[in-house]
């Protein structure tokens, strides 16, 4: 009787089969990974979870590519379980993984086992002997029939067979639950296997309840719920060292951060190399001459021939035949001007029918001159010509015009305007407002460029940093996967000056090899690493950059530093290889490659690892794996979660090895639906750093992500930073992270808290954290309350003086209030610290040493 009841009736009691018949299946249409089913009669079926999957196809992009067609489970004696699947019905691989559990999933492999128009469908695979047999059909035009390969570690595969019908075992099965057909190999497995997934299953329902808790339910959650009191007592006596670069930052080119946000040019296209692949072909006004108009009596092309460089192919060429023509850049939609700034214009041109002049403009939206300068010289090859614009009035949207007044021909490129004013007054500079926002946060260290712009979407895609040094019409300006342009103007030369303007250490991200684990332009994700016949020639490019920042100003790549303006060492000590790439055998075989080569050529370089896109899973348990059996020292998680998750996950990192691979969180963000940045997502931010500081000893850098997104342009939200062309708006998120930046330690002072409520939902949302900051002797008190009531703290300074004054910041709003700020004043001390945090606030109070 009981072998008919649904999944669940069996709880609590102790009446359970010895064994059942368990089915794997995916749904038809591909999509939700490996589902499972259980029944004891092999005919009643049960599915475990509502569409809950077991294994999620990693392979292609996301979206539309992560499919699993006609999954197929064999185990072998020991127990371990393999799952092979179709991709689709287009190309020549499959997939395979393999498990212990059935939940937990090691390494994919989607191995090339057809040669187009050959595809693979409805794998199979069995132990023959020592070795596994796989099968498949192919229905491709010409090569339809079975075929088979043999393998006996999945990285390693015979050439592809044809084979018989018969060699396949062809045992699924169509079955049936809650009358939906379903279609799987059955196996009989002892009921813990079928207990397991269910317990599985379970406790990921209670993981995601608590990661979508959030403060809405507060009123109910908290119903009655009323002025709490903390004990807090310090213990200086078990104080310990943290890291002194926890909070730093981490730039990317996403949502125009780069050309059009921090990257001081004012010119979009400004070399006419804008491509319709930029946006993958979708939009019809995307090309080299987008942001350009003309007006009089002219017409004008794009050319490519006989161009100022290689590297920047495209130019325009106008064909002037009156006195009456201009061409004209409308900016990063409107050039902001300031009233009384200088503005330097530079461009490339030559005139092949004869020397000539042109007059440059500044002008308003109604036409009214703000600034004009004539330009002479233009001769029959391409010459760089520079004038200085100085408008009187101050305006938010200026156009550049350049004017012509005599007939003929005319190119032009790389037509640049720069404000004099950029950031520490650099030429090719920063915006000074944006670099100044970031300078705030007192970052100890950035993370460049990327994310996904880092290892690109494609082999062709990959950021290459030698691309981006020397003059700017030599570099390479490529398709921005984020869909835009990038030109490389702020390139490496102009990130490692920006760290080093900012007291910040340099962090740039090499690919490993492989391109983003989503790529869908060139290939099929990462799959596609780069050649192995050209992996000698990458990995010496990687060497190749640290030797361009730290190398003597006379070799080969630090004279090119040198010729850039900067003979002094960069001071590069850290270098992140590969960007929460999918692990598989293809970016283990090339991380390997450039991590044992740094570590022989360059063993001072620390270098940083990847642990996949998430805090779990099998690229995080296979990222951790690897960088334990390398001894990487530092891997680099990224994880972008909902404050409930942050909330009931503080003890993450209390878990960790301390001997083992330090951690460096490169990219986190509180993200709740909608994706608003407020004070809920602030002070959850607040409260997981709190936990992430008291390990400290462990994690040695974050950054939250992404930094920074131009209103309009977002690819991504929530940002730290919004900005328009002329405003700069800072989040409240972004006023957490430059309590923590401004007010760093590097000793932590644990301390023991006790609330005057002990539930666990209530102990889970005030989280204290007490560092010291050697340099200054300050000691710094964070207080997290992320309650509806007011907590008072009376804090036992356990012997440590914190008599005196103090100052106190105090970040504090309702949950969705988008605008908080933090207030700041001056406090006294005495020798019991009695501190009220306010319902739902962050509060820092800095007490000065030596008072
Ligand atoms: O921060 C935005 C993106 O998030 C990064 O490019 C990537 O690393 C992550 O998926």
């Amino acid at each position: 009787m009981f072998a008919l009841l649904p999944f669940g009736l069996f709880a609590g009691t102790v009446v359970q089969p010895d064994s059942a018949y368990l089915i794997g299946y995916s749904e038809a249409n591909g999509q939700g990974g490996l589902r499972f089913a259980w029944s004891v009669d092999n005919d009643n079926w049960y599915a475990i979870g509502d569409n809950f999957s077991f294994l999620n196809s990693d392979f292609g992009a996301w979206g539309g590519q992560k499919r699993m067609f006609d999954p197929y489970l064999y185990q072998e004696e020991n127990g371990r379980w393999h799952c092979v699947w179709s991709l689709n019905d287009t190309i020549q691989q499959f997939a395979h993984a393999a498990s212990d559990n059935l939940y937990e999933w090691d390494r994919q492999a989607y191995p090339v086992v057809m040669d187009a128009p050959g595809n693979v469908l409805s794998p199979e695979v069995h132990l023959s002997g020592q070795a596994f047999l796989v099968s498949w059909r192919s229905d491709g035009p010409g090569a339809e029939g079975v075929y088979q390969l043999q393998t006996d570690n999945w990285s390693d595969f015979s050439t592809t067979e044809p084979a018989a019908e018969n060699a396949r075992r062809n045992d699924r099965k169509l079955i049936e639950i809650a009358g939906k057909e379903r279609f799987g190999n059955v196996h009989r497995v002892a009921w813990e296997t079928v207990d397991d997934l269910i317990k599985h299953y379970e406790w990921m329902q209670h993981h995601n309840a608590e990661r979508a808790e959030t403060m809405a339910e507060d009123p109910v959650r908290f119903a009655g719920l009323e002025a709490l009191t903390a004990e807090i007592t310090l213990q200086p006596d078990q104080s310990k060292a943290i890291s002194d670069k926890l909070m730093g930052i981490f730039f990317e080119d996403i949502s125009y951060a780069a050309d059009g946000g921090l990257y001081g040019e004012l010119i979009q296209n400004r070399d006419f190399e804008y491509d319709p692949i930029d946006k993958k072909y979708n939009d019809p006004n995307w090309n080299a001459q987008m942001a350009w108009s003309t007006d009089g009596d002219l017409d004008w092309e794009i050319r490519t021939d006989e161009p100022i460089h290689e590297n920047n192919p495209h130019y325009a060429s106008l064909n002037v035949t009156g006195k009456n023509a201009a061409l004209r850049n409308l900016g990063w939609d409107g050039i902001p001007l300031q009233a009384g700034a200088s503005y330097d214009l530079s461009f490339f041109a030559r005139r092949p029918d004869g020397r000539g002049t042109l007059t440059a403009r500044l002008v308003a939206p109604d036409g009214s001159v703000l600034a004009e300068q004539r330009v002479r010289s233009i001769g029959k090859s391409w010459t760089k010509l520079t004038t200085t614009f100085a408008p009187e009035r101050g305006i938010d949207s200026a156009q550049l015009e350049l004017r012509f007044d005599k007939p003929g021909r005319i190119d032009l490129d790389m037509i640049s305007l720069f404000p004099q004013e950029t950031f520490m007054g650099r030429k090719n500079g920063l915006r000074k407002d944006l670099a100044q926002t970031i300078a705030d946060l007192n970052p100890k260290f950035v993370r460049f460029p990327g994310g996904c712009v880092a290892h690109g979407d494609g082999l062709a895609n990959m950021y290459r940093w030698e691309n981006t040094i020397g003059p700017l019409e030599s570099r390479v300006p490529q398709r921005n996967l984020w869909n835009y342009h990038q030109t490389a103007g702020l390139g490496y030369f102009e990130y490692f000056q920006f760290c080093e303007d900012i007291d910040a250490l340099p962090i740039p991200v090499v690919p490993a090899g492989v391109p983003c684990q989503n790529s869908i332009m060139g290939g099929h994700g990462q799959q596609c690493g780069v050649p192995m016949e050209d992996m000698d020639e990458y990995v010496q490019s990687v060497l190749n950059l640290i030797e361009y920042a730290n190398g003597p100003a006379d070799s080969e790549w630090g004279k090119k530093r040198a010729e850039a303006g900067h003979p002094e060492p960069f001071n590069l000590q850290y270098l992140g290889v590969g960007n929460e790439d999918l692990i598989t055998d293809i970016f283990e075989e090339r991380f390997r490659m450039i991590y044992e080569a740094i570590g022989a050529r360059y063993p001072e370089i620390t270098v940083i690892g990847t642990t996949g896109p998430f805090y779990m899973g099998t690229d995080y348990e296979e990222g951790w794996e690897l960088a334990r059996e390398l001894d990487i020292p530092m891997v680099d998680e990224h994880y972008y979660v909902p404050p409930g998750w942050m909330v009931n996950n503080q003890d993450f990192y209390d878990k960790y090895d301390r001997n083992g691979p330090k951690v460096y969180l490169g990219e986190y963000a509180a993200h709740l639906p909608g994706r608003p940045m407020n004070v809920e997502t602030a002070l959850s931010e607040a409260l997981y750093l709190t936990a992430v500081e008291r390990n400290g000893d462990v994690v040695e850098m974050t950054s939250f992500a992404p930094l920074l997104a131009k209103e309009g342009k977002t690819n991504w939200n929530p940002d730290l930073i919004y900005f328009t062309n002329t405003e700069v708006k800072k989040t409240v998120d972004y006023y957490v992270q430059q309590l923590y930046g401004q007010n760093a330690g590097n000793e932590y002072i644990p301390s023991q808290v006790n609330l005057s409520d002990g539930n666990r939902d209530v102990r889970e949302r005030v989280g204290v954290s007490v560092v010291r900051d050697e340099a200054t002797g300050d000691v710094i008190l964070r207080m997290a309350n992320l309650l509806p009531v007011a907590v008072t703290a009376s804090v036992d300074p356990a012997g440590l003086d914190l008599r005196g004054s103090a100052t106190l910041h105090v970040l504090q709003g309702d949950p969705t209030d988008r605008d908080a700020t933090p207030t700041t004043s001056e406090i006294e001390l005495g020798s019991e610290v009695t501190y009220e945090m306010p319902a739902y606030s962050f509060s820092v109070i800095r007490v000065a040493a030596g008072k």
